[in-house]
């Protein structure tokens, strides 16, 4: 298993690439189970993730060209082949619970396994079942998989969230565009990556609307077509460079940013006393600290246009050096603390006390070996460990392949001191 060793200290200077979003490609890369034509995405990330899924479409029948390192995929969903996504690629990838609806869209029926739970909480899929349900589908769970049916297609739904769930807002919203009528989701998620899905699909003849509110409409269409689409950025890589600019001080402009979807993000870092220069036009924020201890800021994580969970680990490695208290409130998922512990053996001062943590903060970091469960988890100790004194060596870097394009690269480029070992 490979390791990040990090040599502290250094302040960060230059510019970095954002890449296309891990959580967007994901869901357009599954909506080219939606049409029998060719669907083209650029910007999409190479990463472990993006790879995975690949791999199930591919076992669906799903003719996937995307050479290693290429930042185009071309997907051909002509015929599927199978309509069954089996517990070992679910489990590990829970994005992959999302083929059920266009599979049952598109063919009639489906079995997909159950993800199961994951490292960050419980994760259950109620609210998809239930949008897909409502939709007129027979579900029956057994075995830990989902047998669904709908063999004379799926038909429009009023469907009211009791929680906006991203993945759920998503699953629907791609499994009624082939529906008979209309489809109303009420308290959806606002999350942009959902708009950008929506942008695809009406490019594939879809007729969604709403998409970014908390009412989306969709009529269904009795086909879609092909389609070339550009993956927005990713809104929580910008954010986490950003944060470790801000931690290890210095001067870097990050490029391609999704600044509008950036703002609880850039607000928190503003009032920690960051600079922060954002240009919406141009796709670019310049963060810069030179000297100044940063300010304790408390967040708490909420759905968008809220404080993304997603950057709720990193925004935590940032608070343990900042002057003065701050309270993280986890409000999304309830075990996203585990980096709290790991952060502490740098010389953080944290204290978990159910959904919250509460952080003193030290003014410096010292570098020691760490391990994470999780993605944001992480990269949240690659902040720490930006900023600490020394080496830290971050190990089980697997879960960074997940969700972070050439890391060490990127980082690199700016000049930390940052290696990865094999082991
Ligand atoms: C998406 O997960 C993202 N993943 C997550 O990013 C992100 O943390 C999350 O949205 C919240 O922003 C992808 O897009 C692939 P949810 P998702 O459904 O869709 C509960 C990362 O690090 N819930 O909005 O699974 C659920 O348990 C990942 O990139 C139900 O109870 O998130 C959670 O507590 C991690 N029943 C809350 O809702 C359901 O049927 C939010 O989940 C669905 C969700």
């Amino acid at each position: 298993m490979d390791k990040l060793s990090i040599q502290g200290g250094q302040p960060l200077s230059g510019r970095i690439p954002i890449s296309g979003a891990k959580n967007s490609a994901l869901k357009l890369m599954v909506a080219a189970l939606l049409t029998d034509q060719p669907v083209t995405l650029s910007n999409i990330p190479d990463l472990s993730d993006t790879r995975f899924l690949a791999q199930l479409l591919a076992t669906l029948g799903v003719e996937v060209y995307w050479p290693k390192g290429a930042s185009v995929c071309h997907l051909n969903a002509a015929t599927l082949t199978s309509t069954i996504a089996p517990y070992e690629q679910v489990r590990k990838m829970r994005a992959s619970f999302n083929v059920l609806g266009p599979l049952l869209a598109r063919e009639g029926h489906a079995n997909v396994s159950l993800p199961g739970g994951c490292a960050i909480g419980a994760r259950p899929v109620d609210l998809h079942l239930q949008a897909i349900e409502a939709m007129g589908a027979d579900l029956v769970v057994e075995a830990g998989y989902v047998k669904a049916a709908a063999i004379r297609g799926l038909k429009g739904a009023h469907v009211n969230f009791p929680f906006p769930s991203v993945g759920a807002t998503e699953h629907a919203m791609l499994a009624a565009t082939l529906a008979d009528g209309e489809t109303i989701l009420e308290n959806a998620a606002r999350e942009p990556e959902i708009a950008d899905l929506a942008v695809c699909l009406n490019a594939m003849g879809a007729k969604v609307s709403g998409a970014g509110t908390d009412t989306i409409r969709v009529t269904g269409v009795p086909a879609l077509s092909g389609v070339d689409h550009k993956v927005m950025p990713d809104r929580i890589e910008a954010g986490t460079y950003a944060m470790a600019a801000a931690a290890a001080g210095g001067d870097v402009t990050l490029d391609d940013a999704p600044v509008a979807a950036l703002g609880a993000c850039l607000s928190a870092l503003r009032e920690a006393g960051v600079q922060v220069d954002a240009d919406r036009a141009a796709g670019t924020v310049r963060i810069l600290r030179n000297g100044r201890r940063l300010e304790a800021v408390s967040i708490a994580t909420q759905p968008h246009p809220g404080f993304p969970t997603d950057l709720q680990a990193q925004f935590m490695a940032l608070m343990t050096l900042a002057d003065g208290t701050s309270i993280i409130r986890e409000n999304i998922f309830e075990n996203r603390f585990m980096h709290a512990p790991e952060l502490t053996r740098l010389g953080a001062d944290i204290a978990v006390r159910g959904p919250e943590a509460v952080i003193k903060g030290v003014e410096t970091l010292h570098g020691a070996p760490v391990m994470a469960t999780d993605l944001r988890a992480s990269v949240s100790l690659v902040i720490a460990a930006l900023a600490a004194q020394g080496e830290t060596v971050v190990n089980r870097i697997y879960h960074l392949d997940r969700g972070f394009e050439r890391l060490e690269d990127k980082l690199a480029g700016c000049g930390a001191r940052v290696t990865r070992q094999a082991d």
